[in-house]
């Protein structure tokens, strides 16, 4: 073979593997193969010098054609192939402008803190200040100066959660006079101690009972409680308040009762009762059949509770009052188990 044909063959299947380079990497090794310095053409020309005087124009004109035309298909085809790759990086970039967007809800405060808040704004209205204790209590302020005698059933480890002293046979180490408040009342006789009467308070807050979740009951759960000690303060003041509240609670058509009852740091005590939202009165087991769900115990202030406050109860008299908020807002807006407020499921809490 003719030197000039083996530089022709050698254009031919190289121009052949240049368009079928699929990517830039191939194309390059099929530049490296043939231009490179142990590439065949390379190799060809090497030969060159072996030839005749004769021979040498024709031969090196058309080896420099042969390269020519290589290294502009190479340049071609790795224009075309830049393109390419372009493309695809940008067709799998691309963005579609025309999804719909993600939906941002916007937050909001929870039912329980809406209608604590709310029961705060009514009794701010009527001149009331707000008052806070602590979750962690002494068993002084949530049993003893409550004027709970020291058998009372609700100061039973099973009713109560007491803190343990670890440092004493670990977790059955002996309970301390720390517990976790059963109630808002406490606060009654902190601030009781703070100050003299006029007290006009409000006093919202969580507490807990070694209760197991049920539609009706949470072992955690929300109450807020109310003091009123001043002269000449009566029962009648008491129902007054509590009539006016519910029914900015509650609404016209929900009816109210007073019912005698029995606390240890109110003397009378009664719990009110507003009638069942779930079955209008009727029965249900969320009212447990009586057709009334209580909403909230309150009393005379018990004269044994001023005593450990140091008020003269021949001076002053009071009423307090404590509600549940969950029970309040089950009886609101009909919720027919309290643990579906402490669920988290946005589906159900994101219609208050
Ligand atoms: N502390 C009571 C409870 O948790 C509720 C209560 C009843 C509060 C009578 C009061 C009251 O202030 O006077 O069940």
């Amino acid at each position: 073979m003719s030197i000039i044909t083996e530089l022709e063959s050698l254009r031919d299947s190289a121009l052949e593997r240049i368009s079928q380079a699929a990517d830039l990497a191939a194309l390059d090794a099929v530049r490296v193969d043939v231009l490179g310095k142990k590439g065949s053409l390379t190799g060809v020309l090497r030969g060159l010098g072996a030839l005749s005087a004769e021979e040498r124009p024709a031969v090196g004109k058309v080896s420099n054609e042969v390269r020519a035309a290589l290294e502009q298909a190479l340049e071609e085809r790795k224009a075309l192939l830049a393109e390419a790759a372009l493309s695809a990086r940008v067709a799998a970039d691309a963005v579609d402008v025309t999804l719909p967007g993600r939906k941002r809800l916007p937050g909001r405060a929870h039912l329980i803190n809406q209608i604590t808040a709310e029961v705060v704004d009514i009794f701010t209205g009527l001149g009331y200040a707000i008052a806070e204790g602590p979750e962690a209590e002494l068993d002084y302020y949530n049993f003893t100066a409550l004027n709970h005698p020291p058998t009372h059933p609700a100061r039973s480890a099973t009713d109560t959660f007491y803190v343990r002293d670890l440092s004493e046979g670990g977790a059955s180490g002996p309970i301390t006079d720390v517990l976790l408040r059963t109630h808002t009342s406490p606060v009654q006789v902190r601030v009781l101690e703070q100050q003299k009467p006029p007290v006009y308070v409000l006093a919202p807050g969580r507490v807990y009972r070694r209760d197991i979740a049920d539609p009706s009951h949470l072992p955690q759960f929300h109450q807020i409680e109310g003091l009123v000690v001043d002269e000449g303060i009566t029962f009648g003041d008491l129902k007054g308040t509590l009539d006016y509240v519910c029914k900015e609670l509650f609404g016209k058509d929900r009816k109210t009762r007073f019912r005698p009852h029995f606390f240890p740091f109110t003397e009378p005590s009664a719990e009110v009762d507003v009638s069942c939202g779930i079955c209008a009165g009727s029965g249900c087991r969320f009212c447990k059949y009586t057709g009334w769900q209580e909403i909230l115990g309150c009393g005379m202030v018990d004269p044994n509770v001023f005593g450990y406050v140091d008020i003269d109860p021949e001076v002053y008299t009071g009423f307090a009052f404590g509600m549940g908020v969950e029970r309040i807002a089950a009886l609101r807006y009909d919720i027919p188990d309290l643990r579906m407020l402490v669920e988290g499921d946005m589906r159900f809490l994101r219609q208050f």
